[in-house]
């Protein structure tokens, strides 16, 4: 039987993981990108020349790929987001979309608390200031007692919220399209501009507008609660970068948290504000949950191609 060809575009990926004998037995990897950076849009092309699937991350999959890709027949992201595919262009060409939503949900919980945490207790400044031989201090905040908004209470808004409630703060949320149970101390506030005006700290866990337009406007920045502050483990897109900036330099936002950015990799002006941690879209990768979306995405490319070719 003719094994399916699989390009593993993803810029990392755990090789043991394609020693799963399930994998082994129908599938054969064509392609394996050895940049460590995002493919472009002709790299991505090369990659996937001959191939029925692709494993993918972030790279971007736009109309072109489509047309100049006749024989892919499924893409299984490793991750939650498919902003980066044209879905319209997918369906079209009758390309299957397959995602891992479970999996990335713990770290990337945890790692919005890393950088909320790490923001309230300056551990950033600290750590790099002592090596410098300054031991100068300045206080800390307590999260206990804070008003925390998040926005987008899928699993994701509502595991960080859950955490956020054992630190002893209130939570409100903005999400229309909520559907899961939500415990009833967690107030859901019906638009954003409120949600904006009683948050100590602002936590973002929806996707991003089709479009590319922001969530979080300057206008929403203009009326938010003096010393918020915003933690972005979402999309880039999601926040308008220039309001966050002119927030920050009015000191109507005291801080920002970020692992997410208009431009990935990012070498923009937020950088240069102490106020601001980053981290370079890798909320998700802790070895174990990276384990599990990389075999989720083998499962379920495996599922359907198999059903796909017969
Ligand atoms: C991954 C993510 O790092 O789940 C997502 O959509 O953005 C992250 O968890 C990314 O998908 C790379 O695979």
């Amino acid at each position: 039987m003719r094994k399916i060809q699989v390009a593993i575009t993803i810029r990392s990926f755990n090789k043991n993981n394609l020693s799963r004998e399930t994998f082994i037995k129908r599938c054969e990897v064509s392609f394996i990108n050895a940049t460590s950076r995002r493919l472009t849009e002709n790299e991505l092309i090369q990659a996937l020349e001959g191939a029925d699937a692709v494993i993918a991350g972030t790279e971007h999959f736009g109309k072109k790929i489509f047309t100049a890709c006749p024989g892919l027949k499924v893409i299984s992201r490793v991750g939650v987001g498919v902003d980066n595919i044209d879905i319209e262009a997918a369906q079209k060409n009758h390309v299957v979309v397959l995602t891992t939503p479970e999996a990335p949900v713990q770290a990337v919980a945890e790692h919005t608390i890393a950088l909320l945490l790490s923001l309230m207790k300056h551990i950033p400044m600290y750590n790099e200031n002592m090596r410098n031989g300054n031991y100068c201090v300045k206080p800390g905040f307590l999260l206990c007692g804070k008003t925390v908004g998040i926005v987008g209470m899928g699993r994701i808004g509502k595991k960080v919220a859950s955490y956020l409630d054992g630190f002893g703060c209130q939570i409100l949320y903005y999400d229309p399209f909520v559907q899961t149970v939500i415990p009833e101390s967690w107030e859901r506030v019906e638009d954003l501009e409120n949600l904006m005006r009683r948050s100590d700290i602002l936590s973002l866990h929806t996707p991003p507008k089709p479009d590319g337009s922001p969530i979080i406007t300057s206008e929403l920045i203009d009326c938010s609660r003096r010393g918020l502050i915003i933690i972005n483990t979402s999309r880039g897109s999601v926040l308008d970068e220039q309001a966050l900036m002119n927030g920050l330099d009015s000191g109507v936002i005291s801080g920002a948290g970020l692992d997410v950015f208009s431009v990935e990799p990012y070498a923009g002006s937020l950088l240069k504000y102490p106020q601001v941690i980053v981290t370079p879209h890798v909320s998700s990768n802790t070895t174990q949950s990276r384990d599990q979306m990389e075999t989720d995405a083998m499962d379920n490319l495996l599922k359907v191609i198999t059903g796909v070719e017969e």
